[in-house]
């Protein structure tokens, strides 16, 4: 049986750091208040001359370079972002022009939001498995600062931009074990960057992300809870498996909720939140190649994945590493 592993891991992470201090200057909040409700400390944000696309290019190259794998080897590429280059050409298309190749698919995943990056995966890995393909780039690549109001303190305070990706490959040992996919349109207006194409003339505010933070926050820890359960199951494993959880880094009391629901100690979460903020779907990635880098997860652990977002979608990805 064919499995597909993650090989290689990059990220990159815009230079600019905004802080909770900066953002107390610019709308009516506190580091206190925002240390508290969420875990965020500082985010990054993106210098003007720099993109979905620029900071994708950057964690590809380091996850290609981190896997041994050339650009030519690649046979697809996805990028998952709400902040796509331009509505097309995708932005995977203009990456694999940056990257010297051309003939393989490239498409972007726009409209997963923060579930971006394991909807990818999922995607990736079906048709490795199916032997379609032999090496993919996934990657999750957001410049959240510029779809955020910044005088909704709501919102701005949650965000920022990075870019993370992996390097998947053909292997006969364990890797991504299964995936999980869900969606539900129900709660289409809990979490929602309404600019539309679909009528004339858009009005300002819908230019920005909007959310229902309290109802989302009861629905993520629902949602993540079954989806848990499910992936156990599927694989007839106990959350006593499970050696790292690398979940979507929206707020520290949902990933603390989360830990203690697979009785795992904070300390085998991948947590980036304090530094970064949400980055929506680059924030999977991003977790998962600072805990590789850093040595805390390593090959043969067994990890579990989760993202969700506007949509609502959500999803997760067991991976024995
Ligand atoms: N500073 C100070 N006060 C604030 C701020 C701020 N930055 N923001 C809101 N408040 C106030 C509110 O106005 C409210 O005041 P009121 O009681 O006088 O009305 C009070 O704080 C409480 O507001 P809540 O929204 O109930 O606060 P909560 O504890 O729920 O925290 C938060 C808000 C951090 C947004 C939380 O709900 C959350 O993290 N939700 C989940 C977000 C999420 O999961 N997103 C993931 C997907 S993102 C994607 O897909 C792109």
């Amino acid at each position: 049986m064919a499995y597909t592993q993650i090989i290689g891991t990059g990220g990159y992470l815009p230079e600019k750091i905004l802080t909770n201090a900066d953002l107390e200057k610019m709308v009516d909040t506190t580091s206190e208040w925002i240390v508290e409700r969420t875990g965020i400390h500082r985010r990054h944000i993106a210098a003007e001359n720099e993109s979905a696309l620029t900071m994708a290019e950057r964690a590809a190259r380091e996850a290609m370079s981190d896997a041994g794998i050339a650009a030519k080897d690649i046979g697809m590429i996805i990028i998952a972002t709400t902040t796509p280059e331009k509505m097309f050409p995708s932005t995977a298309c203009l990456l694999q022009h940056r990257l010297g190749i051309a003939g393989c698919p490239a498409f972007d995943l726009n409209s997963t939001a923060c579930a971006g990056f394991v909807y990818a995966l999922s995607i990736a890995d079906q048709f490795i498995r199916h032997g379609s393909i032999k090496y993919a780039l996934v990657i999750g690549s957001e410049v959240m600062s510029r779809v955020v109001d910044w005088n909704d303190r709501a919102t701005c305070i949650l965000f920022g931009d990075g870019a993370g990706a992996v390097v998947l490959g053909a292997s006969k040992k364990p890797g991504i074990l299964s995936t999980h996919l869900h969606a539900d349109g129900t709660y289409k207006d809990v979490l929602s960057l309404p600019v539309s194409l679909g009528k004339p003339g858009d009005i300002e505010e819908d230019l920005y992300i909007k959310m229902t933070g309290n109802q989302l926050f009861k629905l993520a820890v629902n949602i993540l809870g079954n989806l848990f359960d499910e992936t156990l199951a599927a694989n007839s494993l106990t959350k006593a498996d499970i050696d790292w959880l690398v979940p979507h880094q929206a707020n520290i009391r949902i990933i603390q909720a989360m830990a203690k629901k697979l009785d795992l100690p904070l300390d085998r979460v991948a947590i980036t939140l304090q530094e970064q903020g949400n980055t929506s779907s680059a924030s999977i990635p991003l977790a998962l190649n600072k805990a590789v880098r850093d040595g805390k997860i390593k090959r043969g652990d067994m990890l579990l994945l989760e993202g969700f977002g506007g949509g609502l979608a959500w999803g997760s990805a067991l991976i024995q590493y």
